[in-house]
C-alpha cells in the first residue's frame, strides 16, 4: 500500500483534560470515559496498516490551576498518531458547558492547522455534542465524510434531570442544554456513519432526535489494551493498594469494589446503603471505593463535595470503619493492580449507577478476572449478555442489591464461571484490537461506498491546501471577453501549484448557480456572494455561518428601509435581490441626491451602514462590516493564505473595497467610471 493510499483521519475531542499517558480521570466531570476511549482509539488506530495517519485534536489550555502537558501543541501518542492542541477561546481551563461561543474559533484553529500540514484528512470524527457541530462544519467545509459519537446525549440528560424535579429553565441555565440537543442534531445529520457502544443506545436513545437514522448506526463497543491489566507477579505493589489494606482489619477478606467518578448520578451511596445494611454481607467482605482523587473536599465543586460527605457520613453512620476503604488518591496506572487485588480476594465489581450507558470499568474488571454487579442498562445488559460474567440489578433496590452481593460472593463455583466467562469474553468482544478493525472496515466502506445517505455527495475542497487564490467579479469581468476568459482558465487548470478559484459578485447565489449549472462558469472553490453579504465554500457551497454571525453587528434593515423609502431617483431592486444583510436599490443619480448625500442621510439617522455605488444604476446598503474586500480579508485570515498570494479582479463600484483590501489587484479594461479614481 503507498503511503498516500494510507487513510488519514481526524479525532476530535474538545472538552476534559485530555493526554496520552497518566490520564487525571475522574478529576472532573469532563475528564471521563471519553478521554480514555479517544485517546486508546487513537493510539490502536495509529497502529493499524490501514491508517496513515490519526491526529486526535482537542484544546489548547495555559491555566497553572492544570499541567503543563495540556498546552503543548502536539503530543506523540503510538504509530502514527498523536494529539494536536488547537487554543480557542479564553487561555484557561473551562467547562465543557461555556465552551459554546469558542468554536468557531476552533474551526478556524483547525483550517490552519490542516493548512500547516498541507493535508487534508480522509475522515472527521466528532466526539460529543461539542466536537459533533465542530466536527461536522469542517466535514461539510472540506468535503469529507463525518462520523459522530455522542458519547452521551443531551436529550437523555434533559430526560433525567426533569424527572429528578429539576426544572427547565434550570437545567437550561446551568446545562445550556437546548444548545446541546441542537449540536447533537446538527452532528446527526451531518453523519455518515453514528459509532455506538450498545445496542440501548443504537436503537433507543439515538432514536430520540429527529436527525438520526438507525442505518446510520454501527455498534462498535469499545475496548481495553488486555496488557495493561497482565500484571507481573514481580512488580511492585503500589501504594494506593497498601493504604487500602491499611483502611481494613481484614484485608484479605473479598473486596466488593466500585471504581466511579465523584458523580451523583454513579449512586455510590446505594452500594455502602447495601452493603451497611446487610450483616452477613459485611462479615464476609470489605467495601472498597475508589471515587476519583480529592485533596480538601471543601474547596471542590459543590456536586463533586456532595457526593465525598454523603460517602463519607455513610460511613459513619453504618459504622464501616475497618470494613471500607476509600482512598483519597490514586493513579490512572494505579487501577489494574487494584483489580487484580480485588480479584485475589475473590471479590466483585460492583456499578451501581443510575444509567450507565457504556461502563468502560466493567470490561476491565471482566479483564482482571473479577464477576460484575452492574445497573441494569444499556452498557451492562450487552457486556452481561456478551460475556455472561456475572448480574444485573436494580439501582434503587438497596436490599435486592445486598442480596444479589452476597449471592455471587458466597457461591464459589459460579465465582469461578464467573471470573472465567469474563476474561474469555473481554478477548471475544472488548479488545481495542476487535474494535479498531470493525472501525477501520466502517470507514473504508464510507469513503469508498456510492454515498446515498451522506447529505453531500464527497469531493474534497482543495481551499485549505491551496497555495493561491484568485477572485474575480463575474460580469464585466469574467464575462466580459470570452476569449480571454477560456485563456484565463486555462492558465489556471495548468497551474503547477494550487489555485484556488473564487468568484466575487453582486449577484445573489441562486443566480450564480445557474450560470455554474449552464456552463457559463466553472464552479468556484469559494463564493462571495450579494455584494460581499455572504461567502460560500467547496464543492457543496456550504454557506459561512461564521461570515453571517460576523456581519450583523450593528445591522438593523428596517430602519435603513424607512430611513430612505420616499428618496427621490431611488428604486427598490425586486424582492428577490433583498437580501439578509443587503438592501438594493435602482438608483437615477439625475434625480437622487448624492451617494455622500444619501450616505450622511443614514448617518443623522443614527444608522451604521455603508453605501455601494456601481454601475451607475445600482446602489446597495449593507452591514458596516460587509464587503467584497472585508469578504476577502476574512477569507484571506481564515484560510491562512497571506493577502500578497490572493489575486483579485473588478469592473465596478461594488468591486472597489475589494481591489483596495491590499491583495493584488487588477481592474478590467472595460471598468466602469465609479473606478477611474483608483487610476494609479
Ligand atoms: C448585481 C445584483 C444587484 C446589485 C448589483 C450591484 O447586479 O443583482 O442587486 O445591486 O449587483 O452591486
Ligand atoms: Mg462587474
Amino acid at each position: 500500500m503507498k503511503r498516500s493510499d494510507k487513510i488519514y483521519i481526524t479525532l476530535i475531542s474538545l472538552h476534559g483534560l485530555l493526554r496520552g499517558s497518566d490520564m487525571e480521570l475522574g478529576r472532573d466531570a469532563d475528564t471521563g470515559g471519553q478521554i480514555t476511549y479517544v485517546v486508546e482509539l487513537a493510539k490502536t488506530l495509529g497502529k493499524h496498516p490501514k491508517i496513515g495517519r490519526v491526529d486526535l485534536i482537542t484544546r489548547q489550555i495555559f491555566d497553572r490551576k492544570v499541567d503543563d502537558t495540556y498546552s503543548e501543541p502536539f503530543e506523540h501518542l503510538d504509530g502514527n498518531s498523536r494529539i494536536v492542541r488547537i487554543p480557542f477561546g479564553p487561555r484557561r481551563y473551562l467547562r465543557k458547558e461555556v465552551l459554546w461561543p469558542y468554536l468557531d474559533e476552533f474551526e478556524t484553529g483547525v483550517l490552519r492547522h490542516f493548512r500547516k500540514e498541507n493535508r487534508i484528512p480522509d475522515c472527521i470524527h466528532g466526539h460529543y455534542a461539542d466536537a459533533g457541530i465542530a466536527g461536522s462544519r469542517l466535514a461539510y467545509i472540506l468535503g469529507v465524510p463525518f462520523v459522530f459519537t455522542g458519547h452521551s446525549l443531551g436529550i437523555s440528560k434533559k430526560t433525567r434531570l426533569l424527572n429528578a424535579g429539576m426544572n427547565a429553565s434550570k437545567i437550561e441555565e446551568r446545562y445550556n442544554i437546548s444548545t446541546r440537543i441542537n449540536a447533537e442534531e446538527a452532528a446527526l445529520d451531518a453523519a455518515a456513519m453514528v459509532v455506538t457502544s450498545t445496542h440501548q443506545e443504537a436503537d433507543e436513545q439515538y432514536a430520540q432526535y429527529k436527525n438520526y437514522s438507525r442505518k446510520k448506526a454501527r455498534i462498535i463497543p469499545p475496548g481495553i489494551d488486555l496488557d495493561r491489566f497482565k500484571i507481573s507477579p514481580k512488580s511492585k505493589t503500589p501504594d494506593v493498594v497498601n493504604n487500602i489494606d491499611s483502611f481494613l482489619n481484614d484485608p484479605k477478606k473479598p473486596m466488593i469494589l466500585a471504581l466511579a467518578r465523584p458523580d451523583e448520578r454513579k449512586n455510590l451511596p446505594a452500594l455502602i446503603h447495601a452493603f451497611g445494611r446487610h450483616a452477613e454481607l459485611r462479615n464476609i467482605s470489605n467495601l472498597v471505593i475508589i471515587a476519583g482523587n480529592r485533596e480538601d473536599i471543601s474547596q471542590v465543586h459543590p456536586g463533586i463535595r456532595r457526593v465525598y460527605e454523603k460517602l463519607l457520613l455513610l460511613v459513619d453512620k453504618y459504622d464501616l470503619y475497618g470494613s471500607a476503604a476509600y482512598p483519597k488518591h490514586h493513579n490512572a496506572d494505579d487501577i489494574p493492580y487494584i483489580y487484580h487485588r480485588a480479584a485475589k480476594t475473590r471479590g466483585v465489581f460492583v456499578n451501581p449507577a443510575l444509567t450507565e450507558p457504556f461502563g468502560l470499568t466493567l470490561i476491565e474488571a471482566a479483564a482482571s478476572g473479577l464477576p460484575i454487579i452492574a445497573t441494569d442498562d444499556g452498557g451492562p445488559r450487552d457486556i452481561i449478555r456478551n460475556c455472561q460474567n456475572g448480574r444485573l440489578i436494580d439501582a434503587l433496590d438497596i436490599e435486592k442489591m445486598g442480596e444479589i452481593i452476597h449471592d455471587v460472593l458466597s457461591d464459589n463455583n459460579q465465582w469461578q464461571r464467573y471470573s472465567r466467562h469474563g476474561l474469555r469474553g473481554v478477548k471475544r468482544h472488548y479488545l481495542w484490537k476487535t474494535h479498531t478493525r470493525k472501525y477501520v472496515n466502517e470507514v473504508q466502506r464510507i469513503l469508498t461506498r456510492k454515498r446515498k445517505i451522506i447529505p453531500a455527495a464527497l469531493k474534497k475542497s482543495n481551499l485549505p491546501i491551496m497555495n493561491r487564490l484568485v477572485v474575480f467579479d463575474i460580469d464585466n469581468t469574467l464575462l466580459g471577453d470570452r476569449e480571454a476568459f477560456v485563456k484565463l482558465m486555462d492558465l489556471i487548470n495548468e497551474s503547477p501549484i494550487k489555485v484556488g478559484f473564487g468568484l466575487a459578485t453582486g449577484r445573489r447565489k441562486e443566480s450564480v448557480f445557474k450560470l455554474i449549472r449552464e456552463k457559463t462558469l466553472p464552479a468556484p472553490d469559494l463564493l462571495i456572494s450579494a455584494v460581499g453579504s455572504e461567502i460560500y465554500y467547496g464543492p457543496h457551497m456550504i454557506p459561512d455561518e461564521q461570515w453571517l454571525s460576523h456581519i450583523d453587528y450593528l445591522w438593523d434593515r428596517e430602519s435603513i428601509l424607512s430611513a430612505l423609502r420616499g428618496t427621490p431617483g431611488l428604486v427598490l431592486q425586486p424582492a428577490r435581490e433583498q437580501r439578509r444583510f443587503k438592501v438594493s436599490y435602482f438608483i437615477d443619480p439625475s434625480l437622487s441626491p448624492t451617494v455622500r448625500e444619501i450616505q450622511l442621510h443614514l448617518k443623522n439617522a443614527g444608522i451604521r451602514s455603508k453605501v455601494i455605488f456601481s454601475h451607475g444604476q445600482f446602489l446597495d446598503v449593507l452591514p458596516i462590516r460587509a464587503s467584497k474586500g472585508l469578504a476577502i480579508r476574512y477569507i484571506s485570515s481564515k484560510w491562512a493564505l497571506p493577502k500578497s498570494y490572493i489575486l483579485v479582479a473588478g469592473d465596478s463600484g461594488n468591486d472597489r473595497p475589494m481591489l483596495t483590501a491590499g491583495t493584488l489587484a487588477v481592474v478590467v479594461g472595460n471598468y466602469s467610471r465609479e473606478l477611474e479614481t483608483l487610476r494609479g
